[in-house]
């Protein structure tokens, strides 16, 4: 790879000084960051053992807060963590801290549940006995420009996406070492982040996003079997569904993503973003979002726009 081009994450975002400066709620507290902490025996800092959700405010709306809440609902039942709130409950801790901030647009949160602080430092549930610690960070967040213009560069790793009965990939957990380790491997090999295969050695998703490819005019993304069921990736499908744009869940391998003709990966934060290259191939011959991503980057965007008007007026 071109060790002279520079990196890139897909979570870079425009410097923001009013960042250092943010109100982050922590169990009902809202305290500037710098006095922001939880306990050295929180279950989440200690093991991993939390869930969470990043979420991005339009307009004083929170996109798709539902499709979040469900997952996140879904993932600490599953996991038997008592979030101690309903869904008005959360929303209600986000409005609070928004409003703390003085933030309605251009905003990234980080909303996490943990099993809350341990009696002991040791593993068994059974020992966290506080109620959950819940935290939201809150950051002024626009994701920088460049990343639209030159695109990522993956490599293909070592580390894959697990089966579900050792950890499923659904688990949007604290614990993030099976990515972190992965994106690891992709820096080593010179890339911005990971290309992850399945235990059959199918193409899955990255570390952080979830991955499409456009071949011959249609969309395809993994069977979604091992990767996070991420809420723009289903946005995503929805939209080539309506709009008429052939659209597959399926098992493909590398053969298929290295002659793509455009490439591109899914999150609440970049929304699209356009894979260059995957292990120094160059993919497609544009620069930039290829044609079908920039068609898809204009349907989401106003999907969103859509989404939010349609929220504002059910609140006025
Ligand atoms: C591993 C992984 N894949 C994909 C995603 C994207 O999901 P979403 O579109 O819901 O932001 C995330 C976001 O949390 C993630 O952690």
């Amino acid at each position: 790879m071109d060790k002279n081009v520079a990196s890139h994450t897909t979570h870079d975002a425009e410097a923001d000084q009013r960042n250092q400066d943010i109100k982050i709620y922590v169990n009902g507290d809202i305290l500037h960051r710098s006095d922001a902490k939880v306990s050295v025996y929180d279950s989440g800092f200690m093991l991993g053992d939390g869930m969470w959700e990043g979420m991005r405010l339009y307009n004083g709306v929170w996109a798709f807060f539902d499709d979040h809440m469900d997952r996140l609902f879904n993932s600490c039942k599953a996991v038997s963590i008592d979030i101690g709130m309903d869904k008005q409950g959360i929303l209600d801790a986000l409005t609070q801290t928004a409003a703390a901030n003085g933030m309605s647009s251009d905003v990234h949160c980080r909303l996490m549940v943990t099993r809350g602080v341990k009696d002991k430092p040791f593993q068994h549930p059974e020992l966290s006995r506080s109620g959950p610690t819940i935290v939201i960070i809150m950051e002024h967040s626009k994701p920088v420009a460049s990343l639209h213009k030159a695109g990522i560069r993956l490599a293909t790793v070592p580390q894959i996406r697990g089966l579900p009965m050792t950890q499923d990939a659904k688990y949007n957990s604290h614990s993030k070492l099976n990515c972190i380790i992965g994106c690891l491997q992709a820096e080593q090999a010179g890339a911005d982040e990971a290309l992850m295969l399945d235990p059959n050695g199918f193409v899955n998703t990255t570390n952080a996003c979830n991955f499409f490819i456009v071949r011959r005019g249609a969309v395809w993304t993994s069977t979604g079997d091992y990767c996070m069921n991420g809420v723009t990736r289903q946005k995503v499908i929805d939209l080539c569904r309506s709009n008429d744009i052939p659209v597959f869940e399926k098992n493909y391998s590398l053969y298929e993503a290295y002659g793509a003709d455009e490439a591109f990966l899914t999150g609440t934060f970049g929304a699209q973003t356009p894979v260059a290259e995957i292990d120094g191939k160059k993919i497609g011959g544009h620069d930039g979002a290829g044609p079908i991503t920039q068609r898809l980057q204009g349907l989401y965007k106003a999907l969103i726009n859509d989404h939010v008007d349609e929220m504002n007026s059910i609140k006025s």
